[in-house]
C-alpha cells in the first residue's frame, strides 16, 4: 500500500522530540536517561521488546487463552509499558494512517456531520493518533472537532494513551478532539456496549480482536448487534490485526461470517469496503495455508531504527490485516468514487509483490473471480495493494494474463 509522502516522512526527528518530552513528563523515562542511550534502551527496553513480540507473535491455536494479562504480569510494568509506548505504538499508529489515507486515495469523503469515535483496547490510544495523523497528511475532509471514547481494561495504559492522544493531536495543530476514558474488561457475555450507551460514527479496533477468547462465527452476530444500536448511518469501522497466518485468517474468517449473518438476518446495510472491493468470496481462504496482508513503509523515528538494530529486528516495513466496513445504503462506487472508473469485474487488488518474469511483472490479483496468479506487461513499478482498474484477467487462478490497459491506482 502506497501512503502520500508526506505521512511516511511525519515521523523523523521532531516526532521523537515529541515522545522524548512527553515520556520525561509522564515520568517514564529517568531523568538522567535518554532515548540516545544505547546502554538504558538495551537494558530497560530491548528485553521487553522480545517478551512483548514473542506474545504477540504467538502461534498458538487457541490465541487469546494463552495471552496473560501483560501489562500486570510483567515483572517491571513500568518498563513494558514504556517499552509498548515506544516501539509498539508509533507502528501502530502508522498502519491505522496508513488505512486512512488509503480510503482518503480512493475518494472517501466523510459525510456524517460530527466525529464521534471508539476506540476498543486502545492501549497508548494508537488508533485514535493513527487516524488524526490520516487526517492531517491525507484528509477525508472529517471534522476538525470531534469527541472519543477510549476503552481499555489497564488503568495505567489508559490514563497514558488519554494524555498521549491530546498531547498528539493538539501537536498536529488542525485538531479539537476531546476525550473521555472508561476502565473496563469488555465482557461479550454482555455485548461489547450497554444498551443505554450513545452511538458513534467511528469504531475503531486495532490489535484487539484477536486477544478475544471466542471465534469468528461467534464474534460476528455480536458486532451486528453492537453496530445496530452504536453504529450510525454512514459509520465507518476500521478493524485492523496482525498479519500473521493465522490472526489475518481469523480476520478473512470473520468478514465471511459478517456477510452471511447479514444475509441471514435479510440485511444489507453493511459494506465491506476495503480492502477487498466486493463482497466475493475472500481469495484466501479457498487454501488452508493462505492469508492475506498488506504492508506499509515509513521513515520510522530514529530511536525506532536504532532500537531495531540493537533487538535485530526490522520495523521500517509494517505489515497488517485489516476490513473497513461501511454502514451504508450508498453503493461502494460512490462511496470511494475512484474504482468508478470500471465496472466491478474488473478490478483487481494486488495481494503480493510484483517480480519480474522476462519483459512480464508476476503478482497474485484479488478481484471478484478469485485469487489469481497473473502477468502484466508494464513500465509502471507495482506493488502490493495497488489496484488495478479495467483489467480483464484471461486464464486459470494458476496463469492468467492481465489484458488490456488496465489503469493502476498505487
Ligand atoms: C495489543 S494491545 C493494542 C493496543 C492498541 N489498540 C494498539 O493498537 O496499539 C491490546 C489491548 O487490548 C486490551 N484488551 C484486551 N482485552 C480487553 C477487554 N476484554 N476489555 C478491554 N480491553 C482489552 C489490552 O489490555 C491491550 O491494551
Amino acid at each position: 500500500m502506497k501512503v502520500p509522502e508526506s505521512l511516511s516522512l511525519a515521523f523523523g526527528s521532531e516526532f521523537e522530540r515529541l515522545i522524548s518530552d512527553f515520556i520525561h513528563q509522564e515520568k517514564l523515562l529517568p531523568e538522567d536517561q535518554s532515548l540516545s542511550s544505547n546502554r538504558f534502551l538495551s537494558r530497560a527496553v530491548v528485553p521487553h521488546i522480545h517478551k512483548l513480540s514473542q506474545l504477540f507473535n504467538r502461534e498458538e491455536k487457541n490465541q487469546a487463552s494463552s495471552l496473560p494479562a501483560y501489562w500486570k504480569d510483567s515483572s517491571n510494568p513500568q518498563n513494558l509499558r514504556l517499552t509498548y509506548f515506544l516501539y509498539f505504538m508509533p507502528c501502530n499508529l502508522f498502519r491505522m494512517a496508513s488505512i486512512w489515507a488509503e480510503l482518503s486515495r480512493l475518494g472517501f469523503r466523510w459525510q456524517p456531520k460530527t466525529l464521534h469515535g471508539i476506540e476498543f483496547g486502545s492501549g497508548p490510544a494508537s488508533g485514535l493518533c493513527g487516524i488524526a495523523a490520516g487526517e492531517k497528511f491525507a484528509s477525508v475532509n472529517a471534522p476538525a472537532s470531534a469527541q472519543w471514547a477510549l476503552i481499555e481494561q489497564d488503568q495505567a495504559i489508559l490514563d497514558l494513551g488519554a494524555k498521549w492522544a491530546q498531547t498528539y493531536t493538539q501537536n498536529l495543530g488542525t485538531l479539537d478532539w476531546g476525550l473521555r476514558t472508561f476502565h473496563r474488561k469488555i465482557d461479550l457475555k454482555r455485548g461489547f456496549l450497554p444498551k443505554t450507551a450513545p452511538v458513534f460514527n467511528l469504531w475503531i479496533m486495532s490489535y484487539y480482536l484477536n486477544e478475544l477468547e471466542i471465534s469468528p462465527q461467534e464474534l460476528a452476530p455480536l458486532l451486528i448487534d453492537a453496530w445496530n444500536d452504536h453504529l450510525e448511518q454512514e459509520g465507518l469501522v476500521i478493524l485492523m490485526e496482525p498479519a500473521l497466518r493465522l490472526q489475518s485468517r481469523k480476520l478473512l474468517e470473520l468478514r465471511k461470517a459478517i456477510l452471511e449473518e447479514q444475509k441471514r438476518r435479510q440485511k444489507n446495510d453493511l459494506t465491506i469496503l476495503l480492502p477487498c472491493l466486493g463482497h466475493q468470496n475472500c481469495g484466501a481462504l479457498e487454501s488452508p495455508d493462505d492469508w492475506c496482508h498488506e504492508e506499509v513503509t515509513w521513515w520510522r523515528p530514529p530511536y525506532i531504527k536504532k532500537l531495531d538494530s540493537l533487538a535485530q529486528l526490522d520495523r521500517k516495513s509494517l505489515p497488517f490485516s485489516y476490513l473497513v466496513i461501511a454502514k451504508t445504503k450508498r453503493s461502494r462506487e460512490e462511496i470511494l468514487p475512484a474504482l468508478n472508473r470500471a465496472p466491478e469485474s474488473q478490478r483487481h487488488r494486488l495481494v503480493s509483490p510484483a517480480h519480474s518474469e522476462g519483459r512480464d511483472l508476476e503478482f497474485f490479483t484479488c478481484g471478484q473471480d478469485g485469487k489469481k496468479r497473473a502477468r502484466l506487461r508494464t513500465d509502471q513499478p507495482i506493488q502490493r495493494g495497488d489496484i488495478l482498474l479495467g483489467s480483464a484477467l484471461r486464464g486459470d487462478r494458476n496463469a492468467s494474463r492481465v489484458e488490456g490497459s488496465p489503469t493502476i491506482i498505487e
